[in-house]
């Protein structure tokens, strides 16, 4: 076996202790959000049968032509796939446990999605997703719902200005209209194609609309536009939105060249974009999709959501000045070893039971070097167990930040075991004041 140091995958990233404070922050904010709106927590398997992503999120994608982590079950042969997103897995559980059987369900998830893209800044292969999606609801308020609750979590992040981007990819009569249109006009010009373009020109020439070669944009400005060509329900569903988008405050540019990377959408289409990340300045999309739950053998149901990168919008709120507190503990235990390590045992869970978060020092080592180790954890007390404090049945309290003479302490230099918990909360409480 050869000894050289093994690194993650290319694309995947370790979420260390020092960063895990913020991660814990977005990810409470995040849920107390999703609470307020009456979202409820769904889980679904980080694995799923291919078909399942071919058949929602399109054949002809960059997701499912490219970048899925699709392998053979060397057991049974099955073919599997690392989910490269939520909304697919979603409606398959959906289905297979009838969840809209009672009536509309507005369900979210969190976790680990995968896609083989090219890593740079805010792009990962293994990267992190919160997930929302209103099911059985056919709009337009959900559709407004879900973008306000989008608002309302930047501005709990304190991210700072985030734009809203929206359109309506219409329903599947208006979209074949356009897509003939589109056929006919980029084949009119078949010379500034590009072969990808050429490649996808009868089976999805909507995404050349997604193009990022810059000697194609020319072209792809002047395309017919689906907005233009909509129906008067298509129509009347996104200026409803738009009017209650309004009537909420919410600003908005209306995008008639968003596409969005996954099959599966129509009607309304939205993406929120900051300009502060470079390249991969969209945090959130999403959309509706309403055709998706009867397309994977259910029963026709509308339905909307949208999937946030917590990678960038971490990155985001970085940028805004937020800062992870890597403290560990309120308290950090000192002890000599022997008669003193039971002692202090049962010192830290009292403390504990008050409701502090504590260290205890583990392994011997002299008080001196304990101390030290308190100082760095980023505890506010240090607790001496030491011989001396157990043969006088008390504990040595040290305070170890310096909080200035204004802060009057409930604690003292001695305190007996039983009164410590209480004792330190008090404290902890006046420092937090
Ligand atoms: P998506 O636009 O593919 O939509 O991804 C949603 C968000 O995930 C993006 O806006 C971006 O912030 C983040 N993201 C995408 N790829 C990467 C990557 N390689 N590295 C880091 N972050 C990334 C969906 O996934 C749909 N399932 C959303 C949805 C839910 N539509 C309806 N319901």
């Amino acid at each position: 076996m050869s000894k050289s140091k093994l690194a993650a995958v290319r694309g995947m990233n370790d979420l260390l202790p020092q960063d895990a404070p913020l991660w814990e922050r977005f990810e409470a904010r995040a849920i107390d959000v999703l609470r307020a709106y009456g979202y409820q927590q769904i889980r679904t398997p980080l694995v799923e049968h291919t078909a399942l992503f071919v058949r929602g999120i399109g054949e002809v994608t960059d997701i499912v032509e490219k970048e899925m982590y699709s392998f053979e079950d060397r057991l049974n042969g099955e073919h599997l796939t690392l989910r490269p997103e939520f909304t697919a897995g979603i409606v398959r559980a959906t289905i297979e446990h009838n969840l809209t059987y009672e009536g509309p369900r507005r369900v979210w998830s969190i976790g680990p999605v995968f896609r083989h893209e090219r890593p740079q800044r805010g792009r990962y292969r293994q990267f992190h997703q919160v997930d929302v999606e209103a099911l059985g609801l056919a709009g337009p308020d959900v559709d407004a719902e879900l973008i306000l609750l989008a608002k309302r979590l930047w501005d709990v992040l304190e991210i700072g200005p985030v734009r809203l981007e929206i359109n309506s990819l219409g329903g599947g009569e208006e979209r074949a209209r356009h897509r003939a249109a589109l056929i006919a006009y980029f084949e009119k010009h078949a010379e500034v194609l590009d072969e990808d373009a050429r490649r996808r020109l009868h089976s999805n020439p909507l995404r050349i609309l997604d193009t990022k070669n810059p000697a194609m944009q020319e072209l792809v400005e002047g395309a017919p536009r689906l907005v233009d060509q909509l129906g008067d329900a298509s129509r009347a569903h996104f200026d409803r939105l738009q009017e209650l988008l309004t009537a909420a405050g919410v600003e908005y540019t209306v995008n008639p060249r968003m596409v969005r990377g996954l099959d599966y959408y129509n009607l309304t289409v939205f993406e929120w974009i900051t300009d502060r990340l470079g390249a991969q300045g969209t945090i959130c999309g999403g959309g509706r999709y309403d055709p998706l739950i009867e397309l994977l053998g259910g029963r026709p149901t509308p339905a909307i959501g949208f999937a946030l990168g917590i990678e960038r919008v971490i990155e985001l709120m970085r940028e805004a000045g937020a800062t992870a507190d890597a403290t560990t503990c309120d308290v950090y235990v000192l002890h000599q070893g022997g008669a003193t390590l039971p002692a202090a045992l049962r010192a830290a869970e009292a403390i504990r039971d008050a409701g502090l978060d504590v260290v205890l020092h583990a392994g011997e080592s002299s008080l001196k070097s304990q101390m030290k180790r308190a100082d760095a954890s980023g505890a506010e007390f240090a607790v001496i167990v030491g011989e001396a404090e157990v043969a006088a049945g008390a504990a040595a309290v040290k305070r170890l930040r310096d909080r200035g003479a204004a802060v009057q302490f409930a604690v003292q230099a001695s305190v007996t075991l039983g009164e410590l918990g209480s004792r330190l909360a008090e404290a902890l409480e006046a420092t937090i004041d």
